[in-house]
């Protein structure tokens, strides 16, 4: 079977590229480098053995996306493309909603007209807002994302029911992520290091490399056990595992489904801090601010539904994925993206 990954280099991306080559699907990557660096695809073809077919392009580009479905003989699309700073979407959403809103819609065309049904969304636990009761299941959308980009997301997903209802033939998985975090064993391949992050374990990593002086750490007021917010954090291979499993799912399951992809466990901000502590040897020094515009208190999913129906489970705990993600940030593979 033969898979397009739109956003393959970037970091979930990268790491279900893998996971498919390892598993013996042939792959395409389309990306537009936006938030990625073509080395990325090197790395990849170290670790897989393997080397993917690679189109430098936009999902916005229907015309790119018509000659490549021409080209090969894709058979079902994980969609990673898109743009995810919360922060940035209250900033720009113009371009938040065109990239991942349009821009799904221009993929859908096109493998509309190329008679490709089989789509697995990369969504987010931010769809279902701030919810009172915990954990989250898949059921709980019941008021709007607090932010533009979840706000994208969430348009996405009534966009895609939509297209299922029109026509039988999709089969469509959304996957709403929990917080992943954690990088491939090898080192070679994980989320990009940047000046500004906005997701806590970039954040810690920028201190623990001495890039930043003090973890800003947004509200100590919340109704959870020290005050920090209380996240599911997910490991990003247990993640792309769970995608695998989608894909096989819709191989023999037409119409939308959605499952959460999360542990189902959650940590504080400070609990997080304490972890990457044990095992980096690191101090992270921190300053309390007030809470951040846009953030939920708590926020762990019910993952009873991905694991019966999927036939998925997460394996790696917090302990892996703060080893994983040192490794990452300490080679020197995460200098040069
Ligand atoms: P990422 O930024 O590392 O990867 C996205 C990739 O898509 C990048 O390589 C970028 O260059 C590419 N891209 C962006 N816009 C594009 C376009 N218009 N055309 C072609 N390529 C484009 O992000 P990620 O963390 O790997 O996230 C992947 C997906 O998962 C995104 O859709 C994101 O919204 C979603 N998601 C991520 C998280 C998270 O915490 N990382 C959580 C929930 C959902
Ligand atoms: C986690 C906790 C912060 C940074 C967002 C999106 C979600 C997904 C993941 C993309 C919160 C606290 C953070 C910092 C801090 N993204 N924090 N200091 O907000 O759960 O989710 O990113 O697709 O869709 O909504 O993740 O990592 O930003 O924050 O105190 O410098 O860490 O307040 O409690 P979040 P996060």
């Amino acid at each position: 079977m033969h898979v397009l990954i739109t956003g393959g280099l970037g970091f979930i991306g990268s790491h279900a590229a893998i996971i498919l080559l390892d598993a013996g699907y042939k792959v395409t990557i389309l990306d537009n480098l936006s938030n990625s660096n073509i080395e990325t695809l090197s790395r990849i073809i170290k670790i897989a053995h393997i080397k993917p077919d690679f189109v430098k392009g936009d999902i916005r580009d229907y015309d790119l996306l018509q000659s490549t479905f021409a080209k090969y003989e894709i058979s079902a699309v994980l969609h990673f493309a898109g743009l995810k700073s919360v922060k940035e979407s209250f900033l720009n959403p113009m371009d938040y909603y065109d990239n991942n809103f349009n821009g799904t819609v221009c993929l859908c065309k096109a493998m509309n007209s190329a008679g490709i049904f089989n789509l697995v969304f990369s969504s987010s636990a931010t769809v279902y807002g701030d919810q009172d009761s915990m954990p989250i299941n898949e059921s709980s959308l019941t008021m709007l994302p607090t932010n533009p980009y979840g706000r994208s997301k969430y348009m996405v997903e009534a966009f895609l029911k939509d297209l299922c209802s029109s026509n039988k033939d999709w089969a469509i998985g959304l996957l709403r992520y929990f917080n992943p975090i954690g990088a491939h064993k090898s080192g070679k391949i994980g989320e990009v290091i940047s000046t500004t992050p906005d997701n806590l374990l970039p954040s810690i990593n920028n201190v623990a490399l001495g890039r930043a002086r003090f973890l800003q750490i947004y509200g100590n007021d919340y109704d959870t056990s020290d005050g920090t917010g209380v996240r599911d954090y997910v490991h990003v291979v247990d993640l792309v595992e769970g995608h695998l499993a989608a894909l096989e799912y819709l191989t023999n399951n037409k119409g939308i489904n959605c499952w959460n992809l999360g542990t189902g466990i959650g940590y504080s901000v400070l609990e997080i801090v304490k972890s990457y502590e044990e095992v980096s040897g690191k101090q992270i020094k921190f300053k309390l601010l007030p809470r951040r515009k846009g953030d939920v208190s708590i926020s762990f999913a019910d993952n009873t539904k991905a694991i019966k129906e999927l036939i998925w489970k997460p394996k790696r705990d917090l302990n892996e994925m703060m080893l994983d993600n040192w490794r990452w940030v300490t080679s020197s593979n995460s200098q040069k993206v």
